[in-house]
């Protein structure tokens, strides 16, 4: 069998059989097909799609592409959460240290900033020291004596999703289906989760834009899960705005730190108490719905959940002095905040705009391999349906220089969309896929 001759099917709409699909991601995960056959074989796979079981092959091919873990010693029942991508998304640092505080152990594998989506790995690696590369010993270590750990992925553990990923995210085949189904559900299956949360974003700042799209999104990764015999739910989230109000690796630890100490923006609270529900109730410590949203919110006002993320900071290596001050993480050399113009409704910010600005200002990736700026991003200030007075703080840019910082600034202002009559606030969540 040749790549090339895998890529060509793909390029003509043919279905790709178990065995081509195995042959293609084997080969390149041991580096014998290398990065520009893997890229357009991935972007004939965005622009022409796959079929559900050409989907299930593709994730299994990922998935066993290295060891595939084994909680079941270390866990009652291994629990897991993944976002499919969006903007200001910081909910896994908030809700895993909440999720522990309800008596659920968490082994997370987190990715890298995806195009114009941030990524957990890059957030918490703003903390100096924090070890993101933790080898298999070390992951079970943790689990078994703290509890809680958040790793991203290893060269054993699905090799083949890192190297695409890291791929996709500079080749324009982010927004695929197949690809983000495939990507996710391997992680989840090498990484030996029983139970998944799927928080499935829809809106202008997630891959997938459309509710109809993301709702297909989250009920294939349903359908995989049910066919490698584990059990996910869909929660399908709005991702039109940022969540919460930070965007920017920094920025955006600091804010989740101040949520787990019980200041957070109200949307993000509510967002990750939802998601954190679901997943107490998944690994069974709760009957209902209703009781494991009490147990969450009982683990957000007693601080438990600020607690656990500080011992993860300590016991992953990271100075811990960053996390009770958050000021001493980095700081942009430019801190410019931009007043409304005239007053009235918000009826846009949108997300993807805020989402590729970070990326202008250097807190995402242009090509494979670049490092990132931890200090830079953008705060808003404001949700839709919010009135703003002229004169008002609209948004706050950290830039390290002034040509990005004139650009952040020219965009954002046009994202921000006005009405003179009042605006329905967006909702958080559209609906559950189980
Ligand atoms: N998250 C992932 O892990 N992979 C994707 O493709 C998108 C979001």
């Amino acid at each position: 069998m040749r790549a090339v001759d895998v890529i060509e099917k793909k390029r003509d709409r043919e279905e790709l059989t178990t065995e081509e699909i195995q042959f293609f991601i084997s080969g390149y995960a041991s580096g014998e097909i290398p990065d520009y056959q893997a890229s357009a074989w991935a972007m004939a796979v965005m622009l022409n799609g796959m079929t559900p079981r050409e989907i299930t092959d593709l994730t299994l091919a990922m998935a066993y592409s290295g060891d595939i873990l084994d909680l079941k010693g270390f866990v009652d029942i291994v629990v897991d959460k993944h976002s499919t991508g969006g903007v200001g998304d910081k909910t896994s640092l908030v809700v895993l240290p909440l999720v522990l505080a309800c008596g659920v152990r968490i082994g997370k594998m987190s990715g890298r900033g995806l195009g114009f989506s941030g990524g957990t790995l890059d957030k918490m690696e703003s903390i100096p020291g924090f070890r993101t590369d933790l080898s298999k010993e070390e992951f079970l270590d943790q689990l078994k004596d703290f509890g809680l750990v958040l790793t991203g992925q290893t060269s054993s553990l699905a090799p083949a999703d890192g190297k695409l990923y890291e791929l996709r995210d500079v080749t324009g085949s982010v927004p695929s289906l197949p690809l983000i189904a495939s990507s996710i559900m391997s992680k989840k299956i090498a990484a030996g989760a029983q139970r998944i949360v799927m928080d499935v974003k829809t809106g202008s700042g997630a891959f997938l834009e459309t509710v109809d799209e993301a709702t297909e999104l989250g009920k294939m990764m349903v359908q995989i899960a049910k066919q490698a015999g584990r059990v996910a739910v869909g929660l399908v989230s709005d991702m039109n705005q940022p969540l919460g109000f930070a965007v920017g690796n920094a920025l955006e630890v600091k804010e989740a730190i101040e949520t787990l100490q019980g200041h957070g923006p109200a949307d993000l609270v509510e967002h990750c108490i939802e998601i954190a529900a679901y997943m107490v109730l998944l690994a069974e410590k709760a009957d209902e719905i209703e009781s494991a949203r009490k147990m969450v919110r009982e683990a957000y006002t007693n601080g438990q959940g600020w607690e656990n993320f500080r011992r993860m900071v300590e016991v992953q290596g990271g100075d811990v002095s960053y996390a009770d001050q958050p000021d001493k993480l980095p700081k942009a050399k430019l801190i410019e905040t931009v007043r409304a113009f005239r007053s009235g409704y918000l009826s846009q910010i949108d997300a993807r705009v805020v989402g590729e600005m970070s990326v202008v200002l250097g807190a995402g990736r242009r090509k494979k391999g670049d490092s990132i700026n931890h200090a830079v991003g953008i705060v808003v200030h404001h949700k839709v349906g919010d009135y703003v007075e002229a004169g008002g703080e609209l948004f706050t840019i950290h830039a390290d220089d002034r040509t990005s910082l004139e650009e952040t600034r020219g965009k954002l202002l046009v994202a921000h969309k006005w009405s003179d009559a009042p605006v329905e606030p967006l909702p958080l969540f559209y609906g559950v896929i189980e």
